[in-house]
Formats: structure tokens, C-alpha cells, sequence
């Protein structure tokens, strides 16, 4: 494996290439979906609905034994508490995906109260066949984020933490974001060696999605 590995970035509608495209074995998806506020013209409702047929998609769209990953902060929305974990679960249940962890990272410190998004996000792990022992177990709770390169990215720490388990427990080599954004994820997995294929419909975000290096 080189210790930089490559990256391609398409620009255009995540969805419809994930429609159109089988991925290998050693491919695994790790994304994090548009919040409601990224896609406006969905409504709320339409959003809601679009979310869970996405993360299916996304879970019936990787190999029998690879790996479907969400990384999802949650959202409260007119006085209600926006549960994406429970979303992502019900895709990856349509799809016939087991869940085989679920990790939360904190965003600020434990005991802290937050009054805009949760203190929290969500890290799920899904698969139709991979089966994990006990002894292959990862920390649940994960202390920090890490280096965000914008305010709606994945945290590079958390990000590493997913590379450190498809490189230890499964197949993949290439780490796949269908809505990449900055692409924190695709240069995380470069620096750890893996591949990466981004999908982002911004067309400035998918440029410089070609080019960010995390330290
Ligand atoms: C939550 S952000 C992803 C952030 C990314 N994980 C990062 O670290 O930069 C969601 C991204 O999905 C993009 N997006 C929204 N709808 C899309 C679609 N249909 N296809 C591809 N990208 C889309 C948005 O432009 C946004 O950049």
C-alpha cells in the first residue's frame, strides 16, 4: 500500500452515482448526509424521508461483507430533537444491514450543555455479512473531533478512528464519500494509506476536496 494514496473527485449528484455505481469488496462507504438546512428545497419532511432512502441505498450498495459508515451530528428542529442515528438505523435495516458498532464523539466536554447542536455525534457502522468478535472491539466513546476544516465536517480524529478499524477488521482499501464536502474523510484515509473517491455536488467544494491535506 503506498503511504499516500490517491484521491478522485467527481462533481455532481452523490446519490445518482451511487445508484449507477457497484462497488468492490474492498470499497466501503463513509459519509456524513446533507443535514435538512444543506437541502432546503426537500421541506423538512422530504428531507426526513430522503435520509433514510439514502443511507439504504448506501448500505445496499457496498459489498456483502464491506462496510457502510455514518457520521451524524443530530439537529433539533422546532422544538423537536432530530434523531439521525435512529434515521441511518432504519435505512441500513431496510437495506437487510446489521449494526456492528456505534460510536459518539464528543463535540464539547462531557457534562457541558449545548443549546444548539447536541454535545455529541454519532458514528454508526453497518454491514450485511461482516460479523465482529468481541475481541475485535473499538473505544464506543470517542473524547474529541478533532481538526474540522469547515464548520459542517467530519472531525479528522473521528475520521481516523474509522480508518483504524476498516484497516484492522475489514477488506477496504478505499474509502468512499458520496457527499464528501471538503473531503476531511478522503484525506484522512490518503494519510493513512487507503484510497479515496468523493462524490460533491458544490462545484467549489468538490475542487478543493481535490487538494485539502490534513497534517
Ligand atoms: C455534511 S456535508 C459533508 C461534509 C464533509 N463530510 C466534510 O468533511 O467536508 C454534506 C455535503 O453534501 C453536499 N451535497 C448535498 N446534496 C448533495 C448531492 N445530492 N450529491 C452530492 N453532494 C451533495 C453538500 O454540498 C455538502 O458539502
Amino acid at each position: 500500500m503506498n503511504p499516500t494514496g490517491a484521491r478522485v473527485v467527481h462533481q455532481g449528484d452523490g446519490v445518482a452515482w451511487l445508484r449507477d455505481t457497484t462497488l468492490p469488496p474492498d470499497h466501503a462507504v463513509v459519509t456524513s448526509l446533507p443535514d435538512h438546512s444543506e437541502v432546503p428545497l426537500m421541506g423538512f419532511e422530504g428531507w426526513r424521508r430522503w435520509f433514510v432512502d439514502v443511507a439504504e441505498l448506501a448500505c445496499r450498495q457496498v459489498a456483502d461483507d464491506a462496510v457502510a459508515v455514518f457520521y451524524q451530528t443530530d439537529v433539533k428542529h422546532d422544538g423537536r430533537w432530530i434523531d439521525k442515528a435512529y434515521l441511518v438505523s432504519r435505512g441500513a435495516e431496510a437495506a437487510g444491514s446489521a449494526t456492528l458498532w456505534h460510536k459518539v464523539v464528543c463535540r464539547v466536554p462531557p457534562g457541558s450543555i449545548s443549546f444548539g447542536r447536541p454535545a455529541y455525534t454519532h458514528i454508526l457502522c453497518f454491514s450485511r455479512s461482516l460479523r465482529l468478535a468481541p475481541g475485535q472491539s473499538s473505544p464506543d466513546v470517542l473524547p474529541r473531533l478533532g481538526e474540522m476544516p469547515w464548520s459542517r465536517a467530519m472531525g479528522a480524529d473521528a475520521c481516523d478512528a474509522v480508518c483504524s478499524f476498516l484497516l484492522a477488521h475489514t477488506a477496504c482499501r478505499t474509502v468512499v464519500d458520496p457527499f464528501c464536502g471538503l473531503g476531511t474523510v478522503l484525506a484522512v484515509a490518503n494519510r493513512r494509506g487507503m484510497d479515496g473517491v468523493g462524490v460533491e455536488l458544490s462545484r467549489r467544494r468538490a475542487s478543493q476536496a481535490r487538494k485539502l491535506v490534513l497534517p
